[in-house]
């Protein structure tokens, strides 16, 4: 500890312990450098520290004193005096204000409050199959699905979309356009138009799960959906977990004319961000090593749906059939009228069952 330090320590207990009362002179600097041979200007220092900190005052042409402030005892706070009428509570606004200001680097997160999102059974229009992760958000927030028909190459049945659209107080969709889970299907990009023309037309948000996107086998990444909303009502999510690692869980969203809705939630839901993780990740990409990265991954994402798709097609028994997308991590095998999936997945059913399951697992860990 520095000698100025001792000395502002000294007098500090002193202070508290009342040998030095409020309003007591405090030794003048040339007596205290004298008596504990320091110079001056350390003296000095440890002066200047104690008035900061309010432990003492200058008074001109006087010298230094006990700050008064030590006469009593500080002042305690009380019993909360509500008024005793009820109130309708309007407090969201200010949680939002006070949360979002954590962004802030000058601002000391002092405390924080998580108002809980009240949902209730709201309408969601999903793929049918879809991803077991959006059941299982859909379920989670107690809202009702709605499902689509699918089509294993080119997605979502907008005639029937139409149709559901105009019957039921559908809120929001979320679909995969981009090589959909488990399809693997890719919506074109005309169906992609007529697609935000429905969504406009009934005014309802997309929230478009865009995370393979990036995994085409193509030369170019498919459109996104967004890329022709001119509404603000697709919110194109998207992440690194399926083409870089999903530990360190970064994504992203555009989320259009949802987005300080969305930003809000995501401070709700998780307050803080992995700071560390996205500076490396962007100086991945500022450096060129994602794209390289991601060239590697498509040609060998690429010569396993090959090499899948040759086994597959050698021994698939008749009946079963089998899609080849065009980018993404899956194949969609589809099993005989009278096979049972959940059968099979239990019991590991027949001979030639066991060998496709054999095959699909090679493909989907290999
Ligand atoms: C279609 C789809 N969306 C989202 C996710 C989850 O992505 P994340 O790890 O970024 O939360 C997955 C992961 O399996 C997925 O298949």
């Amino acid at each position: 500890m520095k000698l100025y330090q001792q000395l502002a320590d000294n007098l500090t207990v002193l202070i508290r312990q009342g040998a030095l009362k409020p309003g007591d002179r405090v030794p003048s600097v040339r007596e205290t450098s004298r008596e504990r041979g320091m110079s001056p200007a350390t003296v000095i220092h440890a002066y200047e520290l104690l008035e900061g900190q309010g432990f003492i005052e200058t008074r001109p042409r006087s010298g230094y004193y006990v700050g008064t402030q030590w006469s009593t005892p500080a002042p305690q706070p009380r019993t909360s005096r509500p008024s005793p009428r009820s109130t309708l509570l309007d407090v969201s606004e200010l949680v939002f204000e006070v949360l979002e200001s954590l962004r802030n680097r000058n601002v000391v997160p002092m405390g924080s409050a998580f108002p809980s999102p009240t949902l209730s059974g709201d309408l969601v229009a999903i793929e049918s199959p879809a991803f077991y992760g959006c059941l299982q958000a859909v379920e989670a927030l107690g809202l009702k699905a709605i499902e689509i028909p699918t089509h294993p190459t080119h997605g979502i049945d907008l005639a029937c979309l139409a149709r559901i659209l105009d019957k039921h107080p559908v809120r929001a969709c979320w679909f995969m356009t981009s090589f959909q889970n488990p399809l693997g299907a890719l919506v074109p990009d005309e169906a992609r138009k007529e697609l935000v023309q429905l969504l406009e037309l009934h005014d309802v948000p997309l929230i478009e799960d865009d995370v393979y996107a990036e995994l085409y086998f193509g030369s170019r990444r498919p459109k996104s959906t967004k890329a022709f909303d001119q509404k603000g009502l697709v919110l194109n999510c998207g992440s690194f977990s399926k083409s870089l690692a999903p530990g360190y869980r970064i994504g992203w969203v555009a989320a259009g004319r949802f987005a300080r809705t969305v930003g809000r939630r995501k401070v709700m839901s998780s307050l803080a961000t992995n700071i560390p993780a996205q500076n490396a990740i962007a100086l991945y990409l500022r450096q060129g090593g994602y794209d390289r990265h991601l060239g590697v991954l498509r040609r060998t994402f690429a010569a396993q749906q090959k090499s899948a798709l040759q086994a597959l097609h050698a021994h698939l028994p008749p009946g079963f059939t089998v899609t080849q997308p065009q980018g993404g991590y899956f194949l969609w095998l589809e099993l005989p009228d009278h096979v049972d999936a959940i059968d099979v997945h239990r019991n590991q059913g027949p001979g030639s069952y066991r060998a496709i399951i054999a095959v699909a697992e090679g493909y989907a860990y290999a």
